[in-house]
């Protein structure tokens, strides 16, 4: 997709997200930082400090246990280039011990989606690895799980394998869609 598009159709998811009563009672959203032309979420970023909320963006987790940390992303934080060229925020090491159940909403890039909530990532399992530790637990609704994509980005049925996480549901720029019902 080229540049301008990605950009006006980032700005429709966010404001989607903005304007959404799940986002609206949120205090802590986890976000991402975009890698290549991924939908950009600073404008929702943005609107989420604004409205006092905290953000938290994904950080490397210790190299052997292939998981993310959440850790807080304030307008003063400094970012740094992880190993993947992504950025990440600076953070305190303390910060690394937010647990995932005090995140309200996680919003994951995807690369596809299907119509049952599926996804696929890059391919790391990164986000299935770190979500994995709430999956036998009452946390299984904690954090709601929020894809983010562009609509071209969905796809027929996407094969689930054992590990694979589904999702809550998935922001585009045509709007919020919510899978609960259907699993
Ligand atoms: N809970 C888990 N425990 C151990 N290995 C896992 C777990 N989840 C995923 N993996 C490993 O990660 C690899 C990549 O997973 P998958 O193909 O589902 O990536 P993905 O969902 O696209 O990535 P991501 O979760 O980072 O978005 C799998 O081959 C699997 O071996
Ligand atoms: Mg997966």
């Amino acid at each position: 997709m080229p540049a301008e598009q990605c950009h006006t159709y980032s700005q429709l998811v966010c404001e989607h997200l903005a304007s959404s009563w799940q986002i609206m009672r949120a205090s802590r959203i986890a976000c991402y930082f975009p890698a290549g032309n991924e939908v950009d979420l600073f404008p929702f970023i943005e609107f989420a400090w604004r409205a006092n909320k905290e953000v938290y963006l994904p950080v490397l987790g210790l190299r052997y246990t292939g998981q993310l940390w959440f850790v807080p992303y304030r307008p003063e934080d400094k970012l740094y280039l992880n190993r993947f060229g992504i950025p990440e925020p600076v953070h305190d090491r303390r910060h690394r011990r937010t647990s995932l159940r005090n995140l309200d909403i996680m919003l994951l890039p995807l690369v596809a989606f299907d119509e049952c909530g599926n996804r696929i990532g890059m391919g790391g399992g990164f986000y299935d690895r770190t979500l994995a530790n709430l999956q036998h637990s009452d946390g299984w609704q904690r954090p709601k799980r929020i894809g983010v994509a562009y609509q071209l980005q969905q796809t027929h049925k996407i094969p689930s394998e054992k590990w694979d996480i589904p999702l809550h549901a998935v922001a585009t720029e045509q709007g919020i869609t919510w899978f609960e019902e259907s699993r």
